[in-house]
């Protein structure tokens, strides 16, 4: 077959082969991926997004945000979807961008405090679980994290926080919700510190910035951690997480347009000469924020509420069924729907080996197991996950 040469030289085919050949090449190409309807998928913070986000994104391709005076529509809609995301983070004046993902929104929020430190060169406190983006984010900027321990409820520790200030911050990023056990840190005492200080304070809510603004009406204690806290400059929240949109969508949100502006670059030569970028890319889709509309707008707050419901309540379920294996048993009571699973009696790494071997992919850390509950997730899923746990548990024990 043609096809199977070029897979061999990598070249691109002289003649152009039949479109049904090539989806069939793919198709069987693809089938080692995993699926989000398998169930399987554990470790990842992203899902299947609805056919209808789909739909709005297949249809929207060629939109390129990148130049917004082509496409003034497409650019105004960005805005209005940035708005929607703002008033679910108690700041429907927000200013901002969807852009393509945590690691951009986390690197933009990050460069926009150290322009309006006006320094070339900074610190930034960060706690020790903060994602890997900020270390790249640090690296690009010419920044230096000061990275703070955390407390026993693996949180930022706030004390040692205020003493990793010095004269070179120029930021402090708390979480709401950590990578790898979805802690929020005490961000309301995160603000006063910032604002003694008067230190620029981000929040990468890249995860909970879906969960969390849900929890008071779901009769869940709710956590401060968004623009009503007074120093919070810029959120990190992801649509393309627990917002289910399609890959690409992050979302960086500034308090205002002056923070925004500290990024603000003049294109010189697309239409009109005047346009402007606030992004680390350049030409990017447009697709994204428009399925971020269509999807916010489609599911509505009630909606969003109803798949978080969904997602902790089967986070207790799991959690009960950790606890019933014996050698088994959660890092700490989770705040939302990701878990860390640990064992006293066998190596943890054993055991992610051995669900490996079952098809299961969850995250492997250095202590623990993590398991992520997204709206792909269901009580099947769990339940067939608890048994091979148990079954696995009592193999590796013997
Ligand atoms: C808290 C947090 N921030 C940022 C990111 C980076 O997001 P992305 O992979 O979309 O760039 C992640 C990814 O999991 C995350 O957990």
């Amino acid at each position: 077959m043609p096809s199977e040469n070029t897979q061999k030289t990598g070249r691109i085919p002289e003649q152009g082969l039949p479109q049904d050949t090539i989806i069939q090449e793919l198709e069987a190409k693809l089938r080692r991926d995993l699926t989000y309807s398998s169930g399987k998928i554990l470790c990842s913070m992203c899902t299947d997004p609805p056919s209808f986000a789909k739909q709005v994104y297949h249809k929207r391709l060629e939109k390129n945000l990148g130049d917004p005076s082509l496409f003034p529509a497409s650019a105004e809609l960005e805005q209005e979807t940035v708005r929607m995301l703002g008033s679910l983070l108690s700041n429907p004046t927000a200013c901002g961008s969807i852009v393509s993902g945590g690691t951009e929104a986390n690197i933009v929020a990050l460069w926009a405090a150290r322009n309006l430190a006006r320094k070339e060169r900074g610190e930034v406190v960060v706690p020790v679980s903060a994602h890997y983006s900020f270390d790249k984010a640090a690296d690009l900027l010419n920044l230096k994290l000061i990275k703070v321990n955390l407390n026993s409820c693996y949180q930022m520790d706030v004390k040692a926080a205020e003493k990793a200030i010095s004269s070179e911050t120029v930021a402090i990023v708390g979480l709401a919700g950590s990578t790898g056990l979805g802690v929020v840190d005490p961000l309301h005492e995160l603000s006063e510190i910032a604002s003694k200080h008067g230190i620029y304070l981000h929040v990468d809510a890249a995860f909970g910035g879906f969960v969390l603004p849900f929890f008071k009406e779901l009769g869940y204690k709710p956590l401060p951690f968004d623009f009503s806290l007074p120093s919070v400059c810029s959120v990190t929240i992801d649509p393309h997480k627990m917002g289910l949109a399609p890959i690409p969508a992050g979302g960086i949100l500034f308090r205002d347009a002056a923070m925004c502006e500290a990024v603000r670059m003049k294109v010189p030569y697309l239409v009109g000469g005047e346009t402007e970028q606030s992004t680390l890319l350049g030409t990017r889709s447009g697709a994204s924020a428009l399925a971020v509309w269509a999807l916010l707008k489609h599911l509505g707050r009630s909606g969003y509420a109803s798949i978080v419901e969904q997602c902790l309540g089967l986070t207790w379920k799991l959690v009960e069924g950790i606890q019933r294996i014996d050698g088994l048993d959660v890092v700490t009571k989770p705040t939302m729907n990701v878990v860390g699973v640990k064992s006293g009696t066998v190596d943890i790494r054993s055991v992610f080996q051995e669900l490996r071997k079952r098809g299961w992919a969850v995250s492997l850390f250095p202590d623990y197991l993590r398991i992520v509950i997204m709206p792909h997730t269901k009580p099947l899923h769990i339940k067939s996950l608890l048994e091979d746990l148990q079954r696995i548990l009592e193999n590796l024990e013997t």
